[in-house]
């Protein structure tokens, strides 16, 4: 019995003293020129779904939830933000190099017909981030009209280079 009591005391200062260990907040000013918007038309009712829905994860501005600031929770968001934004981050799309560009476009389209975004655990709290079938039909078919554009602009084969995902710092 005494010895759960010191392992309940451990834990209970142990929950306390990781409260200070805060992860940094998503919340940087993102660079003019670099958005998905400068280098691409995006229509204001696509944005408005990219903002609603997409932006916690994929941008440089995170609205946190209030439980955000109760650990392990916030470092799990941080984590998904990080890994979010490391795969696409909207607020720096227009300085990807076009072979990226061109292939997030084709990720978003697999994503949205496969329903895998936005995540399941953030819809589950986050349920006006839900997508609409015609809200994700316009996502779709804009993006598919974006492939199209690049492919007038690019030539096949540099559009067609290695995904580079897989090299470091990309
Ligand atoms: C709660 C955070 C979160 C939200 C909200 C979210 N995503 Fe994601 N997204 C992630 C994470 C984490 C990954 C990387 C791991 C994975 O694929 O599951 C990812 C991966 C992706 C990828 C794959 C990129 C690649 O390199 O393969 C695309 C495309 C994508 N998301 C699009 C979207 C779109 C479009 C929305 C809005 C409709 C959205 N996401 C909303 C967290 C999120």
């Amino acid at each position: 019995m005494k010895y759960v009591k010191i392992l309940v005391a451990i834990l209970g200062v142990a929950l306390i003293a990781v409260q200070f260990l805060r992860p940094a907040k998503n919340r940087a000013q993102p660079a003019p020129g670099s958005g998905i918007e400068s280098a691409f038309p995006v229509p204001g009712h696509v944005m408005q779904i990219f903002r609603r829905s997409c932006f916690d994860c994929h941008s440089d501005s995170t609205v946190y939830p209030w439980y955000a600031e109760i650990q392990p929770l916030g470092w799990w968001l941080s984590s998904h933000i990080e890994d979010g934004k490391r795969h696409l981050d909207f607020d720096r799309f227009a300085s990807y190099r076009p072979v990226r560009q061109y292939g997030k476009f084709k990720d978003i389209v697999e994503q949205l017909q496969q329903d895998e975004m936005p995540l399941g655990s953030y819809l589950f709290i986050h349920r006006y981030a839900r997508l609409a079938t015609d809200e994700k039909e316009e996502v779709i078919h804009w993006s598919g009209a974006m492939i199209d554009s690049m492919r007038t602009r690019f030539t096949i084969d540099s559009l067609a280079g290695k995904r580079p995902d897989a090299l470091p710092g990309r």
